[in-house]
């Protein structure tokens, strides 16, 4: 263990800490905006400086590790100062086109701009330098004028999704990220996964579907409904419908990483078409024949048939349908034999779900023909 100081207290770290990681041991709060416990430390925005025994100049307690015999300031006044002369620089290069964005809280940034008592407004770039909304993905919002060069985008897309689209162009005041060389997102094999959105700490990357949908009244905390690995986000409702998926730390499986499906597939919560009841084709519901049809379906409607009313999806309860539906099943086996029958199961069912129908397939339907849909 290493022995040092922190603010006059003394304070055991593991070999290999950070001076921030030591601080946030003891509960003491350092300001970070370019430093995220699932990323590499970067040191790039200066905002977590501390004073250290022996150190001429403050220095960025994110990338600096613990030293025996460190004694550590992480406030004072002239820190706090020069904490504030860093969140100033930031925003005078900032720019909010003042679109509602559908964020329960406000960002990172803007929440250490409180803090330093650094007014967004008074304080931000007088005009965009990009444009707002810069890129064609259709899940993730780009606004360079929001940027503040904090690299956790970068870091975020190839450390952790392996998909290396982000990278930093220009210099200085002007470097900024850019997909592939400059190209646009989906361009640069972005797969849409939103995690540059979930670490980006002002808003500069950004949910698009969730624009101008005003704030959430809720969040709830739920499982994804899309395949076994059983990820945990917040969804966001505004008025009962959601507006937005937030990733979490608290997942326990995933943490903050999600997939295009788990962030941004839920237009299908509140589409009109979507299937609330289960349907089964009206000559099954009515206990006829199958209605022969010897053209394309669209054919046979135009011919305003009364054969086309027979093949109509209608509305039933699920006793009715899984009557109809075993009772089918039963008809094809004692008719052509088990093997004539194949079971297709789901992502979307749990595991357990999964096994039911494994067992029912082998041992009630009596055929070995079971597949899954994630092996297609
Ligand atoms: S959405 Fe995912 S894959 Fe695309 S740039 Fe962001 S992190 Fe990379
Ligand atoms: S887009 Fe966001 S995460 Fe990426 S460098 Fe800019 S501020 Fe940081
Ligand atoms: S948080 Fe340490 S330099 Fe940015």
């Amino acid at each position: 263990m290493i022995h040092l100081k922190i603010n006059g207290q003394d304070v055991q770290a593991e070999e290999g800490m950070t001076v921030l990681q030591a601080a946030q041991q003891v509960g003491v709060t350092i300001p970070t905006l370019c430093d995220h416990p699932d990323l590499e430390a970067y040191g790039g925005c200066r905002l977590c400086v501390v004073d250290v025994k022996g150190w001429r100049t403050p220095m960025a307690s994110c990338t600096m590790e613990v030293t025996n015999g460190m004694e550590v300031v992480t406030h004072s006044p002239e820190i706090e100062t020069t904490r504030k002369t860093i969140l100033e620089m930031l925003m005078s290069n900032y720019y909010d086109a003042g679109y509602e964005n559908g964020q329960k809280q406000e960002t990172q940034l803007m929440q250490w701009a409180r803090h330093y008592g650094v007014d967004a407004k008074t304080g931000m770039a007088p005009a965009p330098r990009y444009a707002v909304n810069s890129d064609p993905n259709p899940f993730v919002w780009v606004d360079m004028n929001k940027c503040i060069q904090c690299t956790r985008c970068v870091r975020a897309c190839t450390d952790i999704q392996g998909r290396f689209v982000w990278g930093m162009a220009e210099r200085g005041i002007n470097t900024h990220p850019v997909p592939g060389a400059d190209t646009d997102m989906l361009d640069a094999r972005c797969e849409s996964c939103g995690a540059c959105v979930a670490y980006c700490p002002t808003g500069a990357l950004d949910n698009k579907m969730s624009m101008g949908a005003g704030k959430p009244d809720k969040l709830v905390m739920t499982t994804c409904g899309y395949c076994g690995v059983g990820c945990q986000y917040e969804l966001n409702v505004k008025d009962n419908k959601v507006i937005r998926v937030t990733s979490t730390e608290k997942a326990p499986v995933n943490g903050n990483h999600l997939c295009v499906k788990g962030r941004y597939g839920y237009d299908f919560i509140h589409h009109p078409e979507r299937l609330l009841k289960p349907q089964v084709r009206r000559y099954l519901l009515e206990g006829k024949k199958k209605p022969f049809i010897s053209k394309p379906l669209a054919l046979s409607n135009a011919e305003g048939s009364a054969t086309s009313n027979q093949w109509d999806w209608v509305e039933t309860d699920w006793d009715t349908a899984l009557d109809i539906t075993s009772q089918k099943l039963a008809g094809i086996k004692k008719e052509f034999g088990a093997d004539t029958i194949g079971v297709l199961t789901s992502a979307k069912c749990t595991n357990e779900e999964n096994y039911l129908m494994n067992k029912f397939t082998r041992q009630v339907l009596g055929t070995n023909n079971i597949d899954h849909c994630a092996r297609l």
